[in-house]
């Protein structure tokens, strides 16, 4: 049942922690240190159940190896997630003992900020591990908060997918439907705004959207609203699984490019998209500026300068990818995960 579940996909180790003295359970999913240390961020959230919080980190650490593989990064991949508890905020107890779990594991894993964590946050986990990067840094050098890298690969990305579905070069009047607005989504807006597009947006959290549109000029709908927007380009930027068969029929663009990781709900999906003729972003691969960013921070192997220059390579790896997809016939997303499996060696 697990080690033939889909998601296991060999994983080389998953590891539970259980420490009731500072309430933290957390699972470290090491899919492959083909490349190098398993590097993945760490995500702090509410599952319905342990299993629903097993199969979360199954996917998004294969999703790191593909993801790393592909942004060319000497690592492998992994994911940590801590099982959120309450509604009360982290403790710094609870961070120093995710740390010691890191640091159990002797640099298979290095972890980052995901859903749910901050820089600030890595700090504290740092007093226990050196294995974490995404840590708060001077300017100049590589590293800090991902959220502003991954923006911009998402915002180059999408340049790519305007470019080849649209034959638009520019974002001048071209309309965004953006969907969350945090750390990643946020930063999407304001490169899509000052690049002269057109935005509607939502988020959750009500106050925000309606704050960033006023700062933006841009429309604020509903959250159940943003899916069906008709616009150029649907950019998911909340959590996964977001395109399953009720949204792809729903949908109403010709691009969808976003950061959220694990978009298509199933491997159904990427065929549903392609049969509408909506030409998909593999999320692996436009949302890598983030990783990028941390990986060279912990390799010591760059600047903020190469770390843009890297991430500048995102557009035209995704336009190699649809050129490929449009010659073979093949889904975006099959053509990603082929070009990532071999570069794993798998
Ligand atoms: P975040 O926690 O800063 O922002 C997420 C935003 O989405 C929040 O404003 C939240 O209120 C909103 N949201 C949640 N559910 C929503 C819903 N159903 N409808 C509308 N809004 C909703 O997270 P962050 O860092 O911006 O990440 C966003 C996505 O991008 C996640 O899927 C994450 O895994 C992915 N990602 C993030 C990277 C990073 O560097 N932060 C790197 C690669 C992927």
């Amino acid at each position: 049942m697990l080690f033939d579940a889909p998601d296991f996909d060999a994983h080389e180790g998953v590891h539970f922690f259980d420490d009731p003295a500072s309430g933290l359970k957390a699972v470290i999913a090491v899919h492959s240190t083909h490349r190098g240390p398993a590097a993945g961020g760490c995500r702090w959230w509410t599952y319905a159940n342990d299993v629903a919080a097993l199969t979360d980190a199954l996917r998004l650490s294969r999703g790191m190896s593909y993801k790393n593989a592909l942004a060319g990064l000497a690592a492998g991949g992994g994911k940590g997630i801590i099982l959120k508890t309450g509604t009360g905020p982290k403790s710094d107890a609870l961070l120093e003992a995710f740390g010691g779990a890191i640091n159990a594991l002797g640099g298979r894993y290095v972890t980052a900020e995901d859903v749910g964590m901050s820089d600030a946050d890595m700090t504290v986990i740092a007093r226990r591990t050196r294995f974490v990067s995404g840590l708060p840094v001077g300017g100049g050098a590589a590293g800090g908060n991902p959220g502003p890298s991954t923006a911009q690969g998402v915002f180059v990305g999408m340049r790519a997918a305007v470019r080849h579905k649209l034959g638009r070069s520019d974002f001048a009047g071209v309309h965004v439907a953006i969907q969350g607005l945090g750390s990643v989504g946020g930063g999407v807006a304001e490169r899509l705004a000052a690049a002269g597009a057109k935005l509607t947006v939502a988020d959750i959290d009500e106050a925000r959207a309606a704050r960033m549109a006023a700062a933006l000029g841009a429309t604020h709908v509903a959250v159940d609203e943003i899916t069906r927007v008709s616009a150029d380009v649907f950019s998911p930027n909340a959590l996964g699984a977001i395109l399953d068969a009720d949204t792809i029929a729903n949908l109403d663009v010709a691009v969808v490019a976003g950061a959220a990781n694990n978009q298509l709900a199933t491997p159904a999906d990427g065929p549903r998209v392609q049969a509408r003729g909506i030409l998909y972003a593999p999320d692996y691969v436009i949302n890598a500026g983030g990783i990028i960013n941390v990986v060279a921070e912990y390799l010591g192997d760059g600047d903020a300068a190469s770390v843009a220059a890297r991430v500048a390579e995102i557009e035209p790896r995704l336009a190699a990818i649809f050129a490929e997809a449009d010659a073979s016939g093949r889904t975006t997303d099959t053509v990603a995960d082929a070009m990532a499996r071999n570069a794993i060696g798998r």
